[in-house]
């Protein structure tokens, strides 16, 4: 059988010998003698014209079908260059492997996101959610070709874990307490030596402190995988499962990581913008135009630079008022990282060197004693799309630091014992999978990008 999206590549090739294709009726129009099918097979974006008529066995069963059944598909390949499509299958055969009915929900009109989000088991049916995840797959496929040809080794790192890396208090809790009958102490406590790993575990929030164990040894690493933050945030960009990539260099410092960071954004930007033209011409026109024009001037120019304390004065001048106040030592809300990228800059910015006090334990201390070598990537549209650091290799002051925010040694004695043995400056940073996603698509939803979104008060599907 042949795929739909061979046929687009070379249709005159196809006109020798009868085809074979396969796939779900999107529309169904018909006279009295003859029909037309539009099918999609999910190879590509375009539909497949299928002309029939009553020289079939089945034609009364053909001409009764509902938008959504599939079929097996046999015919010959015409050419109509004088027609709106450039060509279409004369059916010799119309098997019918599954019908459909009336009330299928997918009829052809333009259904809401947020409806679409309520049938996610049937959305990627649909021409946007087709593109976006044919996109998500090959941005997941650009990814790992940038760092294998770059000699990145790719680690697995557990999704189980018993470390809080970003020290937000944001993990999602693994058990097989009985939640019912839960073990005490003496104190009232739970007991959790009772539990399946003896002690508490969580689902990971980042690879980043095991990976940093992989590249004492190789080098050059990366993680790409599944993370979980149980954030409160019931906002567009944060979602409680999302992919992270997270890259780490050793003899490296933050300069190096952020020039990786945007010799990485630009080849998977690049990457899919030549392997997805018919996906992004479709994001253009309807999703977000100025989307194509957008991207090809990112990949083109350099990115900015600005120091945090830079950004804060930035704000501060601001001709716009903002709900959260400005000052130095705040978080850099949405709003702000908004104006930055998108009215003050008008392309991507690195934001570094933050105050420790609102980053993690493991960034490494400028020679001010006030801030961190940390860098985050903020691009218009979406925000931070990446959180990336210079790690503290010195012994003496990571663990001055661990012992400062009241965490507990033993369970970091293996990371603090790489500042022990033949340690090294080393950097990298956590990309947000689906905000780059979100970023290269133009779509506005974390939940748009996600097959099976898990969000606060959504875990459906
Ligand atoms: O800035 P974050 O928290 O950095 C880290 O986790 C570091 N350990 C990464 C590292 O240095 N190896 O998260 C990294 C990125 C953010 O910039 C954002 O793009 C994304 O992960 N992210 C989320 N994406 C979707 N939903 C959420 N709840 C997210 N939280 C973070
Ligand atoms: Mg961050």
């Amino acid at each position: 059988r042949t795929e739909i999206r061979k046929l687009y590549e070379d249709p005159s090739r196809y006109t020798v010998s009868e085809q074979t294709v396969c796939g779900w009726v999107r529309t169904i129009r018909l006279s009295k003698t003859f029909g037309f099918i539009e099918l999609n097979d999910g190879s590509c974006l375009q539909n497949l014209q299928i002309v029939f008529d009553d020289q079939l066995p089945n034609f009364m069963e053909v001409s009764k079908l509902n938008v959504g059944s599939s079929l097996v598909v046999k015919g010959n390949l015409v050419l109509t260059p004088q027609a709106k499509q450039p060509f279409e299958i004369k059916a010799t055969s119309v098997t019918v492997e599954g019908t459909s009915t009336p009330e299928y929900p997918l009829q052809k009109k333009r259904h809401s996101f947020e409806f679409l989000r309520t049938i996610a088991h049937l959305r990627p049916r649909t021409n946007t959610f087709s593109a976006v995840f044919r996109v998500r797959s090959l941005l997941a496929y650009a990814i790992h070709k940038f760092f294998q040809e770059n000699g990145f080794v790719y680690v697995h790192t557990p999704i189980i874990t018993s470390s809080d890396c970003e020290g937000a208090g944001e993990m999602f809790r693994v058990t097989t307490l009985d939640l019912d009958n839960l073990p005490r102490n003496n104190d009232g406590a739970v007991d959790f030596s009772e539990d399946f790993f003896g002690k508490s575990t969580y689902l990971t929030v980042s690879g980043q402190l095991s990976v940093e164990t992989y590249c004492m040894a190789f080098s050059k690493v990366y993680t790409f995988g599944p993370t979980f933050r149980a954030e409160n945030s019931n906002t567009v960009r944060h979602a409680a499962e999302f992919w992270m990539v997270e890259p780490e260099i050793a003899f490296a410092d933050l300069k190096d990581d952020m020039e990786l960071a945007e010799a990485m954004l630009k080849y998977v930007i690049n990457y899919v913008m030549e392997n997805a033209p018919k996906e992004m011409e479709f994001f253009n026109n309807f999703i977000d135009n100025g989307l194509i024009e957008r991207l090809t001037l990112v990949k083109d120019s350099q990115f900015e630079h600005v120091t945090y304390t830079d950004a804060i004065k930035i704000l501060e001048k601001a001709d716009q008022d903002f709900q959260y106040p400005v000052y130095w030592g705040c978080d850099l809300q949405t709003e702000h990282e908004r104006y930055l990228t998108e009215k003050y800059f008008k392309k991507p910015v690195f934001v570094t060197d933050y105050p420790k006090d609102i980053k993690a334990f493991y960034m490494r201390l400028n020679d001010d004693g006030k801030t961190v070598a940390a860098m985050d990537l903020l691009v218009p549209g979406v925000g931070e799309i990446i959180g990336g650091s210079q790690r503290e290799e010195r012994y003496d002051y990571l663990e001055r630091r661990i012992k400062e925010l009241g965490m507990k040694m033993e369970d970091y004695w293996w990371y603090l014992e790489l500042r022990k043995y033949g340690t090294v400056k080393h950097a990298g940073f956590g990309l947000g999978f689906e905000r780059a996603l979100m970023y290269i698509t133009g779509m506005q939803n974390i939940r748009d990008v996600i097959p099976f979104p898990r969000t606060v008060n959504h875990a459906e599907f």
